[in-house]
Order: structure tokens, then sequence, then C-alpha cells
């Protein structure tokens, strides 16, 4: 049943091709919420203006992402009947409606915005004007206020419901307190969004396959969506386990094991029957594991199979859409007429309510007229 009213909006900045920590977190929710037919119109927006944010010297890399991430949602079942997948920079409402809103947000706000505070850091920006003169890159004004930007999106398609990762708190939080103030100050206009986490702790957050906190390109411990079967296979051979687990017959620990974990994410009892089915369920595994007797390669070769198992009809569904690039482009292409449709009723709203919607007052004009007649 399609409950009236509920809107989805959502993305990923086009800086690389996805992984699979993006599926387990995002992707594969998305596409869960898709088929629920729950919502009513649901918006994925590849946010590549936002990008540009801290990597304005190199839009070229921007440029070859954003096809890969288009791939990467379709192939992961993203399906262009049920949702509208866009490109932010081709909806320039969102640009206007932050223009905006940036007289509602002070500059202190911005700087105690938590996710912004940590990549300053993360980025080497500099925040004092001493350093800045020593050559060392100074915050970038687009950088500095992409909450802001940030709140245009999701405020533009009236989304109720934001899915995303818990480092994003920051960012619904500061749109919230966007939307009350807009509402506060010009009238009743903006829909206050709630932001939706990902359902499953031990999932968000997959390590990377060195048994680093996270996948990370920069780390080359991803195992991306388009990878073949071979370097899955690779990859998972290749997998941190437990360094104390030598000969088959010695104890092992499943905690920061990164096999276990990800067995953790992915594996069903299903997978059990069909790959593995001398255990009936990952504990009865792990606690072989645990006493000893259970080698490394024999739980490497089982996630294999759950990984091929998951990826397989992934990667067919990006075969063919990389034979037709040309259809993923027009998928965009309608994807952000769409979204700059539904941006632009939003825009029209904000700009009545701000009363700067001059040409359409007609009151504006009858009230001059009387002003200046003599
Ligand atoms: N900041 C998000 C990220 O880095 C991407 C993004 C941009 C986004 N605009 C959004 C996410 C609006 C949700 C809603 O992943």
């Amino acid at each position: 049943m399609k409950t009236m009213g509920k809107v989805i909006l959502t993305g990923d900045r086009p800086t690389g091709k996805l992984h699979l920590g993006h599926y387990v977190g995002s992707l594969k929710r998305r596409v869960e919420l898709q088929n629920s037919g729950e919502f009513e119109k649901i918006f994925i927006m590849i946010a590549d203006a936002q990008a540009l944010t801290d990597n304005a010297d190199n839009p070229e890399k921007v440029r070859q992402n954003i096809i890969e991430v288009a791939l990467d949602y379709l192939s992961a079942g993203l399906d262009p009947e049920k949702v509208t997948i866009f490109i932010q920079s081709q909806v320039p409402e969102l640009c206007e409606l932050a223009f905006y809103y940036m007289n509602l947000v002070t500059v202190q706000r911005l700087q105690r915005n938590p996710t912004v505070k940590q990549e300053i850091v993360l980025r080497g920006f500099s925040d004092n004007d001493e350093e800045e003169n020593q050559n060392k890159k100074g915050i970038p004004v687009g950088f500095f206020t992409y909450p802001i930007s940030q709140a245009s999106d999701i405020t533009a398609f009236r989304a109720t419901t934001v899915p995303v990762g818990v480092d994003q708190a920051p960012m619904i939080e500061q749109t919230r307190e966007i939307v009350h103030k807009f509402n506060a100050v010009y009238g009743e206009t903006l829909v206050t969004p709630e932001m939706m986490l990902p359902e499953n702790a031990a999932c968000c957050r997959l390590p990377g396959t060195d048994g680093k906190a996270k996948m990370s390109k920069s780390l080359g411990n991803c195992i991306y969506l388009s990878d073949t079967s071979k370097e899955i296979k690779k990859k998972v051979n290749s997998m941190y386990t437990d360094p104390e687990h030598l000969q088959i017959t010695d104890p092992g620990h499943v905690e920061g094991n990164v096999v276990f974990t990800y067995l953790d994410a992915f594996s069903t009892p299903e997978h059990f029957a069909r790959f593995l089915p001398e255990y009936e369920n990952l504990d009865a595994m792990k606690e072989h594991y645990r006493r000893g007797g259970l080698g490394d390669g024999t739980c490497k070769k089982f996630l294999f199979n759950i990984m091929e198992d998951i990826l397989q009809p992934i990667r067919e569904r990006r075969a063919h859409y990389e034979q037709n690039i040309p259809q993923v482009y027009e998928i965009l292409r309608n994807g952000s007429e769409v979204a700059r449709a539904e941006a632009a009723k939003t825009l029209a709203d904000v700009r009545k309510a701000m009363r700067i919607d001059y040409f359409d007052d007609a009151e504006l004009i009858a009230e001059h007229t009387a002003k200046f007649s003599k």
C-alpha cells in the first residue's frame, strides 16, 4: 500500500566506484525500499556539485565517476521505472534554494557541525589565517557551506525520509533546523525530514579486507561491486583472519577476523544449506573455529561462494548496462528533468513565502500604485 506523501531523497558523491561497504550500508536497503511500495516518490541523487566542494581542482574525477555510480546503482537493482536517479548539478534550483537558506544559518553553527569539523582535519584544510598564509590550504567557502546545500537537496524534494549512514546525522539535524527556521520566519512551507539509519549495525560498518576499520579506495582494501569473479577470489583469499590461528587445529578468534565479520554481514541459513551443510548456521561454524579444527581455507571458500551468490546478478546487470551506455545517460537525463520539475515547485513556494515573487504578486503593483499616486 502506498502511504501518501512519503518521499525519499538520498544520494552519493561520485568520487569513486561503489564497494561492498556501500552495498550493505545503503544500496541493498534502497532496493528494498524501492520494492516496498511504501513511498510515493524516491529520488536518488548523484551529488556531483557536493563532490566538487572538495575536489574543485579535479572535475575530471567527478565527471568519470558519475557513470560509475550510475552503473553501480542500476546493477545493484535500482529500477529507473520506480526511482528517479538524477545528477545534482543538472538541477540549478538547488543552488538558488541554498542561497536563500544561507541567510538562516550562522558561521558559528556551521563551525560546530561535527562532520564539517572532522572533514576539515581529514582534508588538511587550515582554519586559521596564519597557516593559510604559510601555504596551507584554507577552507573553501563552498565546502564549508555544503551542509546548507544538502538542506536544499533534501527540502527541494519535500523528502520525509532520508536513508543515510550515521556520519550524515549532523547534516540531517542541520537541515531540520533550517526547515524550522524557514517555516518560523516565512510561514509553513518546507517539510521536516526524518533520518533513516541502516537496520543492522554490524552491516553498516564493513571493514576493509585488511581488517582496517573502513573500506577505502586509498587503502586498497575494497571489494567493488564491479569486481570480477577472479578479483573477488583473490581478495577473499588474502583477507585478514586471525594471526594466532596458524595450524588448522589451533583455536581461533572470530572477533576482528574479517572473514567472520563478512559472514556476519552476508551469510544466511540457506547459504549454509547450499555451500556448507556440515554446519547448521554461523554460530555452529564459529564455535568450531574457536575450538580449533576449522581452517581458514574452508571459511574463505564459503565466503567466496556467498560473495559470488550476491555479486553474480549484480555483475550480469552491469554487463548489460555497460553495453548500453547511451541508455544510462538517457536515464540520468530523464531523471534530472523530473527532479528539476519537482525542485522548481518547491522553489516557487519558497519565493512566494519569502515574498520575492514580485511578478506573480498582483497586490504589489496595486499597493505601489496607491503608494505613489498623488
Ligand atoms: N553527503 C552525502 C555523502 O557524502 C551525499 C549527499 C549529498 C546526500 N546530498 C545529500 C545524502 C542529501 C543524503 C541527502 O554521502
